[in-house]
């Protein structure tokens, strides 16, 4: 069950141009935490020995690298954030955010919300983007992109796998944890690999003030067979990474932001919209609360593929989608596991997983396409 947690907002700091980095904690051990992060052993407090203890007071829950949180801003909006600090430390979350000035308002919100001191309500972590073992990774990374990357490749890196990281941006100064990138670049290739031989592991920055131009189907035409590619960026450079990695590798992909919906299906959104900004969930007595016929069939909308598909009574979503997406990643099949949770941009899903909590239930903003059905005559999936 993903957790809803109250947390501190301890630390607002400045990573790269438009893009700052909010540092969460356990109100109980917002002091704790300060000393701990003076990383010096001598200084670390009794209570942050305690930091293994689950039930430690102040001790976050577990993530792994790809996780990201929904944070409830003051204004009732959810936004997601990938977390790009370090997993090994379970007394904080470390998120970083662009301010997108043509976005919904959420990252403005973060941006001229002075943060420091207070809570904020936050749920998750949550991981719909594992980064599995592979024998090569290939990291490709748009903008503010790179921050479900940036702690995959430190794991990738520690674990003396082979990689390379493309990094996209306007320019050196707008790409956040480009020192880092580069400094683990340069450790890992004068750390021997146990093969005897350097890790193979590269850093392209592609800056558009310095002309750079990233070739997709160059890049993956290079990478060894079988390389797990990971992306995460703009739509029309995953789009790219896509098609260049049909056949070759095994992609991963993280999408954010909402894509445009076509007009015809605007109606679907913003009754669902509608939905969300009222108290979480459907009002009582609308239509929206008619129990669901578990037995109807069903469209499913996938938008970014551009392509309608019919759910018939004894089908599941993910077994449908998967006929045209062969890429959808999951695991449990039976909605305990969380790895093919996808968002929902319209209708009304039928929930029927273990993973989320009833508030998220109500939100109608993700669903567990295995187990998952739906209450309304077609449901749009950010697919
Ligand atoms: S595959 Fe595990 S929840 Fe759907």
């Amino acid at each position: 069950m993903t957790a809803t947690l109250s947390l501190l907002v301890r630390e607002v700091r400045y990573l790269a141009e438009r893009i700052v980095g909010l540092t969460l904690v356990d109100p109980r051990n917002a002091v704790l935490h300060d000393v701990a992060e003076a990383n010096d052993p001598a200084r670390t407090p009794a209570g942050a020995t305690a930091a293994t203890r689950e039930d430690a007071p102040g001790i976050l829950p577990a993530w792994t690298p790809g996780a990201h949180i929904d944070l409830l801003l003051p204004s009732g909006a959810v936004r997601s954030y990938s977390l790009c600090g370090d997993p090994a430390d379970r007394t904080r979350y470390d998120i970083a955010v662009l301010r997108d000035v043509d976005g919904r308002g959420g990252s403005n919100e973060i941006h001229d919300t002075q943060w420091v001191g207070r809570q904020v309500a936050v749920i998750g972590p949550r991981n719909t983007f594992v980064c599995e073992p592979a024998p090569h990774v290939v990291f490709i990374a748009g903008g503010i992109g790179i921050t479900p990357l940036w702690p995959m490749l430190r794991a990738v890196a520690a674990a003396g796998a082979s990689w390379e990281m493309h990094y996209l941006g306007r320019s050196r100064a707008a790409m956040a944890f480009l020192g880092g990138i580069e400094r683990t670049a340069a450790n890992a290739r004068r750390t021997d690999n146990g093969a005897g031989a350097p890790s193979r592991a590269t850093v392209h920055i592609v800056a558009r003030d310095e002309g750079g131009h990233f070739d997709a189907d160059a890049t993956l035409a290079a990478a060894p067979s079988g390389s797990a590619v990971y992306c995460c960026g703009p739509e029309r450079l995953m789009q790219a990474v896509e098609r260049a990695c049909a056949g070759r590798h095994a992609l991963h992909l993280e999408r954010f932001g909402r894509p445009a919906l076509p007009a015809a299906l605007a109606p679907v959104l913003a009754q669902n919209e509608a939905r969300a900004d009222g108290a979480g969930g459907t009002s009582p007595g609308s239509a929206d609360d008619a129990p669901c016929d578990p037995d109807s069939a069903f469209q499913v909308v996938l938008q970014r593929s551009g392509v309608t598909l019919q759910v018939g009574p004894d089908a599941s979503i993910l077994e449908v989608v998967r006929q045209v997406r062969r890429d959808l990643t999951f695991s449990c099949s039976s909605g305990y596991c969380g790895t093919c949770e996808t968002r929902v941009l319209g209708g009304r899903p039928d929930h029927r997983d273990d993973v989320l909590s009833d508030a998220e239930k109500a939100a109608n903003r993700s669903m567990m396409i295995c187990v998952g059905r739906s209450c309304s005559a077609t449901l749009v999936l950010d697919l």
